[in-house]
């Protein structure tokens, strides 16, 4: 068992804090005053500073000003809150992009932009990293000794791209390299003989643009996978002067939560995940979908560094500036969502940002001081009550989620489902697909991790793997020797089609899976929104199942080769053909669901499954729909949060002995309040 292993030695506890930009107040020092009582006020703990702030350390090129930033990280440190350093590589002066317009970004229509926003540059110009570099370097040498600095915090939600000719020659000499200087390797790996596509030299190699090449997917792929690589190498050079000089202080990067960057390459490069959260909540659907949805993206980030507590780096303490309709969080919603990150796995609740900027674009959007300059708000009170919360709950730091699922979700598995023309329009969304596997067991209260398809799967129960449509060398080995040693595997439609280049298997679907689920799929059926089929469950019935269910969308015509039906499709011509299939091998099990099902069965299936694989609920306990449980533990003691995601009291109905924090027994009940949570212990069996 895993022990309990805190982020920070010096700050052994969740931390709680915000974005700061007090350079943004400059010319008010009183408030820079004001803003350190404020932080002792709401049981902050560090800041993030730095973030956009390149002009106020270089006004111009080469004249430094480090002096309101050493002021500001002395107040702070002096006031019991911690510094996040951040790189302020996401947004420039005017006076570089003036200077060097090559560090500005070129569109994929092939066109400079001019100076503006931010992420607005080149990660490839040789100027911009060695700007970056100067200042970086700088800012290491500066603070490496600070007591008061925590963590560095790289640049800020790393993403887009750049279409410049510094760009396109660097993309060319990723494909030499890729492909071994080898012309026809790459040619017959993007299937260029279609359409008279053979490139006969690098040169005639152009990144995708909607001006020119964008229907060939084997381009498209490698061109993602250069944007990752060539940000990431940047991320990697940024990091590279605070390791040398500050090799104790550990460096994160603000992930988002979806982006066209493939994070799981960068996260390899950092010490610990963090990422930003805003959640639509109190959008049109019920907040429960949100909730589901978040902790999906929480349980994603924790999983890329083996379950290592990630952290919460933003969320909004009240509304959002840039979502169509930001309502306001309902009273406990801001408790409710913050405890939710800790309950899957961050260890901290941080918010942009601390005060609320007087102009420019983002004036609107919530913080935790607002424009009336003081602590008697809502929203206020509401960020102190987390504080208090997470002073409470400082043993939790450090602590892990003792996840016995494995849920594939791959990004280039995401890239190639939505980039491929068919076999609907319009195309699929592969994280809607995961999230319906990913949904039932966030509704039982069984912690899942969330993994890319080249993990190590160890140590699972089940490894789900919904719509692996590409399946990369070496997947279904890691998968069958997983199903040998007694594993249980879930796959589904619209699995094993192309490889790790966008060529389709050859010899019938599910290409390399086709032994592991013993099935062939022959056809798929792609039915209008409207349309349903039908599955009825087959003889005696699988632990129990009986019924039928609807599926609609996508339906997989298999036939069974050595696998058992267990459901068969009830309606149209292929009435009769196998939809549920399990195939044994070695000690385990590959079940393979042949159309999209609706949740009644995910909810059925997978609930039953679980208990025939013998995985744990968090909590033994009885709830309705809405509430929901995670547990974290230090390998003696369980946490149990228990949330209620609805505008209703809700009973949760205990079948086992929990303990408050306290230590006072919880009794065979609890009501949750609207929006409410509560926190429950016991020791680990
Ligand atoms: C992102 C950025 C922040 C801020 C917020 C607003 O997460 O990192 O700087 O713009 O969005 O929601
Ligand atoms: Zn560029």
């Amino acid at each position: 068992m895993r022990e309990r292993k805190p982020l920070f030695p010096k700050l052994p506890r969740l931390l709680h804090g915000a974005d700061y930009n007090p350079e943004q107040w400059m010319h008010m020092p009183d408030i820079w005053d004001e803003d350190m009582r404020l932080m002792r006020l709401a049981k902050t703990n560090v800041m993030a500073i730095g973030m956009f702030s390149w002009s106020s350390l270089e006004p111009r090129e080469g004249q430094f000003e480090f002096g309101w930033l050493d002021e500001t990280m002395d107040k702070m440190y002096r006031n019991g809150v911690y510094t996040i350093l951040a790189t302020p590589s996401g947004a420039r002066p005017p006076w570089l992009a003036k200077k060097y317009p090559e560090v500005l970004r070129v569109r994929p229509e092939r066109v400079r932009n001019l100076f503006g926003t931010r992420h607005n540059h080149c990660y490839t110009s040789p100027v911009y990293r060695e700007k970056v570099r100067i200042i970086n370097t700088l800012l290491a040498e500066r603070y490496q000794d600070h007591p008061g600095l925590l963590l560095w915090h790289i640049s800020n939600e790393y993403g887009g791209e750049c279409h410049c000719g510094l760009c396109q020659n660097a993309f060319r000499l990723w494909l030499q390299n890729k492909y071994g200087n080898d012309l026809d390797r790459l040619n017959k790996a993007w299937y260029t003989t279609f359409w008279s596509h053979t490139y006969s030299d690098w040169e005639e190699i152009e990144s995708p643009s909607p001006i020119g090449e964008f229907k060939l997917q084997g381009l498209q792929l490698d061109w993602k996978r250069f944007v990752t690589d060539q940000s990431t190498d940047f991320m990697i050079r940024e990091i590279e002067p605070l390791k040398r000089l500050a090799p104790d202080i550990p460096v994160t990067t603000n992930f988002m939560s979806m982006c066209i960057i493939n994070y799981e390459r960068m996260a390899e490069h950092v010490d610990l995940v963090s990422w930003d959260s805003y959640p639509r909540w109190h959008d049109r659907g019920p907040d429960w979908h949100t909730a589901c949805r978040t902790a999906f993206v929480h349980d994603r980030y924790r999983s890329l560094k083996d379950g290592q507590p990630f952290l919460l780096m933003e969320s909004t303490p009240s509304m959002t500036n840039w979502q169509e309709v930001a309502k306001l969080k309902r009273p406990g919603m801001h408790a409710l969502s913050s405890i939710q990150a800790v309950a899957h796995g961050s260890d901290s609740v941080q918010y942009f940002q601390w005060r609320k900027s007087r102009g420019a674009s983002e004036k609107l959007h919530g913080a935790v001081v607002d424009h009336s300059g003081h602590e008697h708000t809502r929203v206020f009170r509401d960020v102190a009550e987390v504080g208090a919360c997470l002073e409470r709950l400082e043993t939790i730091a450090g602590t892990f989620v003792p996840a016995e699922i494995a849920l594939i979700y791959d990004i280039e598995n995401g890239w190639a489902v939505e980039g491929a023309e068919g076999p609907r329009k319009p195309n699929l969304s592969y994280e809607q697909e995961v999230l319906r596997h990913y949904e039932p067991f966030w509704k039982l209260g069984i912690p899942a991790d969330v993994l890319p398809m080249d993990r190590p799967l160890d140590g699972y129960k089940l490894v789900v793997a919904p719509m692996l449509y590409m399946v990369k060398p070496g997947t279904a080995e890691r998968l069958e020797s997983f199903v040998r040693s007694g594993g249980t595997l879930v796959l589904t439609y619209w699995s094993g089609i192309v490889d790790e280049n966008d060529l389709v298997f050859l010899g019938g679907f599910p290409g390399p899976l086709r032994r592991l689920t013993g099935v062939w799929a022959e056809e798929l059926d792609a039915l209008y929104p409207e349309d349903r089929n039908s599955i009825g469950m087959k003889g005696p019935g699988w632990e129990g199942l009986t019924g039928t269910y609807s599926v609609s969308l996508m339906c997989d015509l298999i036939h069974a080769e050595t696998a058992e039906v267990i459901a068969e499709y009830k309606e149209d011509f292929y009435q009769g053909y196998p939809a549920l299939t399990v195939n044994r091998i070695g000690e385990g099990e590959v079940y393979y669901i042949a159309a999209r099902a609706e949740p009644a069965f995910q909810d059925d299936f997978y609930g039953k499954l679980a208990a025939r694989c013998g995985i744990k609920r968090s909590v033994r306990a009885e709830w309705a729909e809405g509430v929901n449980a995670h547990v974290r533990t230090d390998g003696v003691r369980d946490y149990i949060f228990l949330h209620n995601f609805t505008d209703q009291e809700q009973p949760v109905a205990f079948k086992e002995p929990l303990r408050d924090l306290e230590g006072t027994p919880a009794g065979d009940s609890a009501i949750l309040p609207p929006y409410g949570y509560q926190i429950l212990t016991r020791e680990r069996e």
